[in-house]
């Protein structure tokens, strides 16, 4: 079977454990001199539907470090499903490259390019989640707070693909998630399920809000992402108004624990959903988390291209 990575929920929560422990052991080799490379004579597709700083330049450099090449291929050269079918895309690239990475829209595309791919599929965001950024976001938060059960990580704003993969890690890790957002802008009701199955077996709580003074009370880590996601353009002046009152501000973080961390997966919308004071502050860890999607995924490259 091939190691596709679309979902964190697809791995177990030893899965997980594994792939942030070599992800912990790959940074640190990489700093102490350089990855071997281990994907020498592998190519890596990267399909992109929509735009992309971190993904696509951490994916790149991940593959040069481990001795790979990875190909961009913008939105305008594919046009999955439009110039071509998704069926055709995954069965043509599977004769050129080792693996691939799609960032897409609908979620069903990543599904479909995976059962049609022979090659591993990476999931570099869809509208419905991100695995990818949940695995960095994890290994960001055992490296302030280790990793013991119990942890409260508390998301505001937008029910949506970020806040989606970062639910179902903290489900899978025993840590706590709680989330406030506005009425009408909850996180899909079948993640959630999805979620609420896990919980059961690592003992971590989901707790909802609509009041971000309320959710963010006792929070070892709080989470914050755009209110308009890519694909939502249109929407932007409505979920201004409706986010209004879900800004991270230095107010909100002074309520939550003192050691309290500030995560955002990026880009930040300055001044919106996050203050400039709060990001740039001593409590953010914003960048760190940025850079650790490099050694994240260079853990799911390994894994994907079996060499872990
Ligand atoms: N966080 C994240 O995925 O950033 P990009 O959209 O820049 O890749
Ligand atoms: N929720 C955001 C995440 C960007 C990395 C979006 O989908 O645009």
């Amino acid at each position: 079977m091939k190691n596709d990575f679309l979902h964190i929920t697809d791995l177990s929560p030893v899965e997980i454990q594994d792939l942030l422990d070599l992800a912990i052991a790959l940074k640190k080799e990489y700093f102490n001199g350089g990855n071997p490379p281990v994907l020498k004579g592998k190519a890596l597709a990267m399909v992109f539907q929509k735009p992309s700083l971190r993904t696509r330049v951490s994916f790149e450099m991940a593959m040069q470090h481990l001795g790979g090449h990875a190909m961009y291929l913008s939105p305008a050269e594919i046009g999955l499903g439009q110039r071509e079918s998704i069926a055709d895309v995954a069965r043509v690239l599977s004769g050129y490259v080792h693996g691939i990475m799609a960032r897409v829209f609908d979620h069903d595309h990543i599904v479909e390019l995976a059962k049609w791919a022979s090659v591993p599929v990476i999931n570099g965001l869809t509208d419905y989640n991100h695995p990818c950024q949940a695995l960095a976001d994890a290994l960001t938060i055992q490296e302030k707070f280790g990793r013991g059960r119990g942890l409260n990580v508390t998301y505001i704003g937008d029910g949506n693909n970020v806040a989606v993969s970062l639910m179902h890690v903290c489900a899978k890790l025993g840590w706590n998630f709680t989330i406030a957002n506005p009425v009408g802008y909850e996180i899909a009701p079948s993640a959630i399920e999805i979620a609420k199955q896990i919980t059961p077996e690592t003992g971590a709580e989901i707790s909802f809000y609509n009041n971000p003074h309320d959710a963010v009370k006792d929070a070892d880590v709080i989470y914050t992402d755009t209110w308009t996601s890519m694909g939502q353009e249109e929407e932007t002046a409505k979920r201004e108004e409706a986010f209004a009152e879900y800004q991270v501000n230095h107010r909100l973080v002074s309520e939550a624990k003192k050691d309290s961390i500030v995560m955002h997966c990026l880009p930040a919308h300055r001044n919106h959903e996050l203050t400039d004071e709060v990001a740039d502050g001593s409590q953010s860890v914003i960048f760190p988390q940025a850079h650790n999607r490099l050694h994240a995924q260079k853990a799911i490259l390994a894994r994907a291209f079996g060499v872990a």
